[in-house]
C-alpha cells in the first residue's frame, strides 16, 4: 500500500471578477502523493499551479476542499514544509551561513550555536558551496543564490519540500547541474518534492510522476503521468532512453492542444476525483487520443 504523505481532497480557488461574481481559477483539484516522491506539476501560465504550491505551503487558503499532510489538514505555515522559489529570497545583509544557520534555529530554537552552525555547514557542504560560507547573497552568482536556497530548504529536514520553477532563471548549464544534485539529494534523503516546471526535461529527469494541469479557469488535474525511465536515468543521457520520446511526445502534445480542449471536452469516463494514471512504457495504454495516440505507439514500441 503506498504510503500516501500529501492528500489534495477537492480543492478549488476562486477570486471575485471584476464585472461581479467570482472567477475559479481551479477546482476539484484531487492528487495523493506518496512518501519519497519527486512531483512534478505541469500546466501553462495562470493554471494555478503556483496557487495550489502556496496553499501546500499554508501561505494561502483553498476556497473549498482541504489539503491533508501525514493525517492531518493544514491550517498555516510550517517548517514541515519547506519553500524554494523561483528567486531565491535570501537575507542580504546575512551571510552564506548565516542565512542557512537563521532558517535552522528556527527549526531546532534549543539548539547550541555550535550545533545549529555544524547543521548549516553541512547542507552548505551538500550542495557544493563548502568555502564560501562567509559570503554575502550580493557576492554570489544566480547559481550559487540558488544552492544557497536549496541548502536552507533541506537544513531544516522538511517533511515536504516545495518547489516553484526553481531553476528557470538559470543558465542551462548550471541548470543542468543543479537538477543534478537536487535529484542526486532528494535521492538519497527520501525527500518528498512537489516542484512546478515549464520545462518538459526537467520534468522527464527529475519525476516520479507528472502532474498535467489544464488551462484555467476551472483548470482540473487532467491525467497523471508515471515516469517510465530507470531511476538511475542520467543528466544529459535521458534522450537515450527507448521510452524518452513517447514520454516526451505525450507531455508537449498535452501544452500544445489537450490543455486547452480538455475543460470542455473532457475524456469519457473522467473522475477528477480519480484522474487518470497513464503510463508510457507499454504498460497501460495512454488514453485515447486521436492526433497523438499513433504516434506515440510508433515511438514506444
Ligand atoms: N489575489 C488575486 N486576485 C485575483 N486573481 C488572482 C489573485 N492571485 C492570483 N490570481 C490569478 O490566479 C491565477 C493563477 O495564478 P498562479 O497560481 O500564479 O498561476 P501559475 O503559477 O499556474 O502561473 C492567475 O490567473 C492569477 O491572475
Ligand atoms: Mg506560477
Amino acid at each position: 500500500m503506498e504510503d500516501r504523505l500529501i492528500s489534495i481532497e477537492g480543492i478549488a480557488k476562486r477570486y471575485p471578477a471584476a464585472a461581479g461574481g467570482q472567477t475559479t481559477i481551479f477546482e476539484d483539484l484531487w492528487l495523493r502523493v506518496g512518501r519519497g516522491e519527486f512531483v512534478c506539476v505541469i500546466g501553462h501560465s495562470g493554471c494555478g499551479k503556483t496557487t495550489v504550491l502556496n496553499i501546500l505551503a499554508g501561505l494561502d487558503a483553498p476556497s473549498a476542499g482541504a489539503v491533508i499532510v501525514d493525517g492531518r489538514e493544514i491550517s498555516g505555515p510550517s517548517l514541515d514544509r519547506a519553500v524554494i522559489f523561483q528567486g531565491h529570497a535570501l537575507l542580504p545583509w546575512k551571510t552564506v551561513l548565516g542565512n542557512v544557520a537563521y532558517a535552522v534555529a528556527s527549526r531546532w530554537p534549543k539548539a547550541s550555536k555550535a550545533e545549529i552552525e555544524a547543521r548549516a555547514t553541512r547542507a552548505i557542504a551538500t550542495v557544493g558551496l563548502a568555502g564560501a560560507e562567509g559570503k554575502r547573497p550580493a557576492e554570489l552568482s544566480g547559481g550559487m543564490k540558488q544552492r544557497v536556497g536549496i541548502a536552507r530548504a533541506l537544513a531544516i529536514e522538511p517533511k515536504i519540500l516545495l518547489m516553484d520553477e526553481p531553476f528557470s532563471a538559470l543558465d542551462a548549464l548550471t541548470r543542468g547541474t543543479l537538477q543534478e544534485e537536487a535529484r542526486r539529494i532528494c535521492r538519497e534523503t527520501g525527500q518528498t518534492v512537489y516542484m512546478i516546471t515549464h520545462d518538459v526535461d526537467e520534468a522527464i529527469y527529475l519525476a516520479d510522476k507528472i502532474v498535467l494541469m489544464t488551462n484555467g479557469p476551472g483548470a482540473r488535474i487532467a491525467e497523471i503521468v508515471v515516469n517510465p525511465l530507470p531511476a538511475d536515468r542520467r543528466q544529459g543521457a535521458i534522450h537515450h532512453d527507448p521510452n524518452y520520446y513517447a514520454l516526451r511526445n505525450h507531455l508537449i502534445d498535452f501544452l500544445v492542444s489537450r490543455s486547452k480542449t480538455f475543460r470542455d471536452d473532457p475524456p469519457a469516463g473522467y473522475d477528477p476525483r480519480h484522474p487518470p494514471v497513464v503510463r508510457l512504457d507499454g504498460g497501460v495504454a495512454a488514453p485515447p487520443l486521436p492526433s497523438a495516440a499513433p504516434k506515440l505507439r510508433a515511438v514506444a514500441t
